[in-house]
């Protein structure tokens, strides 16, 4: 990784002066000015911003109410509660209504470069119309919950406005969980309706989803839980291209359509579901906190939680922090490459772009397919002005080398956003420097699952920017820095990341545990919500994100608990105990670093390290498994006996400065641990 670029880290850059021209916000006064107001007169604030938006019963008596003291009763955030709205009427009917049925909403770009389609508002209306009719007659009813396993293609836009539509919640579960996530999710989130695809490609991947889910459904139903309907979308059989490696694939001579299993009375084709429905379709009117979806996110004991969003305050947060963030305008083709199934697709591929009415690349490939050029020439194809991806992409595609990224034009780019995990200033500044030709802004936007859009993000025609940081917080977001015992830090210094008060995007609850919620976020310091991460605040005023302080890890963007992966390893009969910790890895950010203590008598042998990776494989998903396993005679732990994961971090990185050992209950462990450390780490 370059390391010749030790002085420009610590410059600050201005915002390109052709984009503060034009910008919504366009130089430091006026964010402190709108930032202030945010705080001051939250109603003034985001009632004005309210006014863009339909609603079938406008905003009357308390427009924000909340309780973030846990010592002071029960924990709540409500925005405009009373007021009446719609999702998907926000995001379509108001937009074809107001004469712009024509415009493109997203230009679909398949795995495969000749794959590729496009949707105007018009079409998407009619399609959500016609499905959310589809859904009423599949016995979905205002408040249901609906599981979408599905790959990023059109239908999962469609399947999740017509859910907002008749106000059925949305649980997406992103395509790359196993059976056993799936299921999990479908039985925590009550659905009874799955929606998926017989498959897709994934660079010369084939994840055959149906086959999944069904094993999904079969777990769900030996655990009780009957699924009534799971409706498939027929993806694999109207793609242009067979991917030219099939054959050399474990099982590849299969063709395009994957057989599956069908379940007459089970399974409907997406198509059929279809069949003679109605083409009009009246919204369902829904309160301001009638709840919009649900997204799971991991849970430090390893369950994950189901992360609740509700329509209004979610619907005023992501529009306005899409429209700031990336200074979003009507002539702006803007691609974020991250899948629907994670927040960053919920909020910035979906309900943000299209509350603003803005044309939009969907991508259903990988960064890396056919060839380490593709995003490159994805953006010279549509001429995307605003791009928004992740550091473990930005530092594989710098990998490459900048030849790859030269050779494309890139003329289009304004703003490239950054997002998932603390982003290195090395990354930062190749972005900067190599794809934006140092003539782009870059917005390393710092959020959560839980926050439901930007909270701490700079404005691109505003924010003098400083490589590695995420700057400054957005409108009515007030951060403060906490220590151990809860005492605020003022000016520069690190500490807990919390938030004072809630913004109208806050999560409202845990799905089925509003307990859980208090627990996790707001009974570790009173009167905050506590984000799981740590921060710097620089004497600018500037926050530095450094990353979780608690027992999660964030490979490539994607949060872990080390519990969820130590349960997955425990399970098998030859471990008696283990421990798991995060590593520093040069393109993921982090990885997996896992210590296994065997049963007494059991050899630790590569097939037993082999079965434990397909375990974490098979009850989590591929992403999550191990990239180092490593034997442990002993695990360090205090008399109490509880696991001392600040000394294993240190073992695993090889760090022998593994300072104060006096809680340690027996030093004898240390030494073999050193000793039997993966090589590589
Ligand atoms: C991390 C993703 C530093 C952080 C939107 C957070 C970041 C977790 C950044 C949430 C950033 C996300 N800088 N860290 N710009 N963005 N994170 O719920 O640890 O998948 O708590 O939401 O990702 O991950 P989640």
């Amino acid at each position: 990784m370059a390391t010749h670029v030790e002085g420009l880290v610590d410059e600050v850059y201005l915002p390109p002066a052709e984009l503060a021209r034009g910008a919504h916000c366009s130089s430091m006064e006026q964010y402190e000015q709108l930032y202030k107001q945010s705080i001051d007169e939250p109603e003034t604030f985001w009632g004005e911003i309210a006014k863009q938006f339909y609603w079938r019963q406008p905003p009357t008596g308390a427009f924000h109410e909340f309780n973030f003291d846990a010592s002071k009763g029960r924990i709540f955030v409500e925005w405009m509660k009373g007021a009446q709205t719609n999702m998907s009427y926000n995001c379509l009917d108001r937009h074809v209504e107001a004469g712009h049925g024509d415009q493109v909403a997203f230009y679909w770009e398949g795995n495969e470069p000749a794959d590729s389609a496009r949707l105007t508002y018009a079409e998407l209306l009619q399609r959500v119309k016609r499905f959310s009719n589809a859904l009423r007659s599949l016995g979905v009813r205002r408040s249901d919950s609906v599981a979408l396993y599905m790959p990023m293609v059109p239908e999962l836009l469609v399947a999740m406005l017509a859910c907002a539509r008749i106000g059925a919640v949305h649980s997406i579960v992103f395509g790359g969980y196993s059976s056993d996530a799936l299921a999990d999710r479908i039985l925590d989130g009550h659905c009874r309706l799955v929606i998926t695809a017989d498959g897709v490609w994934r660079g010369n991947k084939l994840i055959k989803l149906k086959h999944i889910t069904d094993h999904a459904v079969e777990l769900c139903a030996a655990r009780g839980h009957p699924v009534e309907r799971v409706v498939v979308v027929r993806h694999l059989p109207r793609l242009h291209h067979l991917v030219p490696s099939v054959g050399d694939q474990p099982g590849g001579s299969e063709p395009y359509n994957v057989k599956t299993g069908w379940n007459s009375g089970r399974d409907m084709w997406w198509d059929d579901a279809l069949e003679g429905v109605s083409d009009e379709c009246e919204p369902e009117w829904v309160d301001a906190e009638h709840p919009l979806f649900m997204l799971y996110t991991s849970g430090s004991t390893g369950k994950p939680k189901g992360v609740l969003h509700t329509t209004a305050g979610y619907m005023l947060y992501v529009a306005t922090t899409f429209k700031y963030s990336f200074d979003f305008h009507p002539e702006d083709v803007y691609w974020c490459t991250a899948d629907i199934g994670w927040i960053t697709g919920h909020s910035y591929v979906t309900y943000g772009p299209m509350l603003n009415r803005a044309t939009s690349v969907m991508f259903e490939g990988t960064p890396f397919y056919p060839t380490g050029d593709r995003m490159w020439e994805v953006i010279d194809k549509y001429a995307v002005s605003k791009f928004y991806t992740a550091p473990t992409a930005i530092r594989a595609l710098m990998r490459l080398g900048d030849e790859t990224v030269k050779r494309h034009s890139r003329q289009s780019l304004k703003v490239l956003g950054s997002v998932g995990e603390p982003i290195n200033p090395e990354a930062w500044l190749w972005y900067h420097r190599v794809v934006g030709d140092a003539r782009c802004a870059v917005v390393d936007t710092f959020w959560q699952t839980e926050t439901g859009g930007h909270v701490i993000t700079p404005l691109p025609g505003a924010t003098p920017t400083k490589p590695g940081s995420a700057c400054r917080p957005f409108f009515g977001v007030q951060p403060a820095l906490l220590d151990e015992q809860g005492e605020e830090i003022h000016g520069p210094g690190e500490g807990y990341l919390v938030f004072r008060r809630p913004w109208p995007g806050i999560m409202r609850t845990v799905f089925g545990n509003h307990e859980r919620f208090e627990t996790t976020y707001f009974k570790k310091f009173n009167g905050f919500y506590c984000t799981g991460d740590g921060a710097r605040r620089d004497e600018d005023g500037y926050i530095w994100v450094t990353g979780r302080i608690d027992d999660m890890l964030n490979v490539s963007g994607h949060l872990l608990s080390t519990a969820q992966i130590e349960s997955a390893l425990i399970e098998h009969p030859d471990v008696s105990e283990t421990a798991v910790v995060a590593a520093p890895h040069s393109v993921k950010g982090e990885c997996v670093y896992c210590f296994v203590t065997t049963r007494h008598g059991v050899a630790w042998t590569e097939q037993l390290q082999k079965q434990l990776i397909l375990k974490v494989r098979e009850r989590i998903a591929p992403f999550a498994a191990p990239d180092y396993l490593q034997y442990a005679p002993g695990l360090p732990k205090t008399r109490s006996g509880k696991i001392m994961r600040r000394v294993l971090r240190k073992i695993a990185q090889g760090d022998r400065d593994l300072g104060d050992l006096s809680t340690l209950a027996d030093p004898g462990v240390i030494e073999p641990l050193f000793e039997h450390r993966c090589a590589g780490a």
